[in-house]
């Protein structure tokens, strides 16, 4: 705190992003990262890119990029919105899309970031539970609000909500943006962007740094009506004209089109997801159904804190959160089948009562 913050400022409250050890040795199952590399043909696009035309400004609306995302789901590359990482999309969303007069709804178990922007740009919003089965339920967000936007498939859970009933909720609030959010949709759902032409008021975040291996590149984006594009670029324009450098335009459209590699390494992890699972089961875990590239999974006999601080000192790193109704759980990005043993390794040596359970 200081005498020259801002009130703003002082009543800031930012969100936390998961460790980024510095130590290499760590088996790193914590930020939902890709275990392998992003396409070789978008490591040439880059490494091409690298030349005196740094010395211009990228172009400002990334249009190369657009084009391949349109290209990828046949829309129109202006129903496409760029930006440096989904985060930033979001941003731009919430700014530019939630009505402040009625409260946005997102689930109580969800993306922690969204409360955050909620705090940065003054929405009121109201958290809506999602049931026993820690499923979101549509019917629970029939009900007066400035905007709705929930992760699809969720996260931390890694369930996964059907496209029917994303229309019904569509259908249900024709006259609030409805942004479903698709960090993780490619490891086991169906995308919503086939629904963009029937519903103006559906717009579908993606990022680039699950499923396509970017995360240190920054690169996210948006499909939706035309018009709901134009009050997000121009947000975008009255922020930073640039937010996408000339490397992230190239090597992210070069990952859209190199699509047998990116269905390839989708292919490795949810196979990999499946054997995790599995083996979590036989430790006695239960584990939520993921649709997603982690698994969010307790013991009905381990305090999860515990189990996060142990395998940390075995050189494991999980994701906990402090929060109520999933204190009891981690969250365990899929890796390498490789790092997969290694978890299971340390915690066959925690020595769990070897009870079989099923998924919840
Ligand atoms: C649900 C969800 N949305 C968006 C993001 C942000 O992704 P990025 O800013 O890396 O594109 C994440 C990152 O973990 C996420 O879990």
């Amino acid at each position: 705190m200081s005498k020259f913050w801002s009130p703003f400022v002082k009543n800031l409250v930012p969100y936390v992003p998961g460790e980024q050890p510095k130590l290499s040795r760590l088996v790193k199952l914590n930020t939902n990262e890709n275990p392998y590399g992003p396409s070789p043909k978008a490591i040439a696009a880059m490494q091409a890119e690298l030349n005196d035309s740094l010395r211009l400004y990228p172009d400002p609306n990334g249009e190369r990029l657009k084009q391949a995302i349109a290209d990828y789901y046949g829309v129109q590359s202006r129903q496409v919105f760029v930006g440096n990482g989904s985060d930033e999309v979001l941003a731009h969303i919430f700014h530019g899309l939630f009505q402040h007069g009625r409260p946005l709804l997102f689930p109580d178990v969800t993306y922690s970031f969204y409360p955050v922007y909620c705090g940065l740009y003054g929405i009121p919003f109201e958290v809506v539970a999602l049931d026993e089965q820690f499923r979101i339920r549509v019917e629970d967000y029939q009900r007066p609000n400035g905007g709705i936007i929930f992760p699809n498939p969720n996260a931390p859970t890694g369930c996964l909500l059907p496209l029917e009933a994303i229309e019904r909720l569509l259908k249900a609030n024709p006259d609030s943006v409805v942004v479903v959010d698709e960090a993780y949709v490619d490891f086991g759902g169906a995308t919503a962007i086939t629904l963009v032409d029937r519903y103006p008021n559906l717009l579908v975040a993606q990022t680039l740094s699950k499923s396509r291996s970017l995360a240190g590149m920054r690169v996210g984006l948006a499909v939706g009506h035309p018009e709901l594009i134009e009050a997000l670029e121009r947000i975008k324009n009255s922020f930073n004209s640039y937010p996408l450098d000339r490397m992230a335009i190239v090597g992210a459209a070069a990952a859209f089109e190199d699509r047998a590699y990116f269905e390839q390494t989708c292919r490795q992890v949810i196979a990999s997801r499946e054997q995790l699972v599995g083996e979590l089961q036989r430790l006695g875990f239960e584990v939520l159904p993921s649709a997603a590239n982690f698994v969010f999974a307790r013991h009905p006999g381990r305090d999860a804190e515990g189990l996060a601080a142990g395998l940390r000192e075995q050189g494991v790193i999980v994701r906990h959160f402090k929060q109520e109704r999933i204190r009891q759980f981690l969250r365990i990005t899929i890796g390498t089948p490789e790092q997969n043993q290694a978890l299971i390794d340390v915690l066959e040596h925690f020595h769990f009562i070897q009870t079989h359970s099923q998924p919840l």
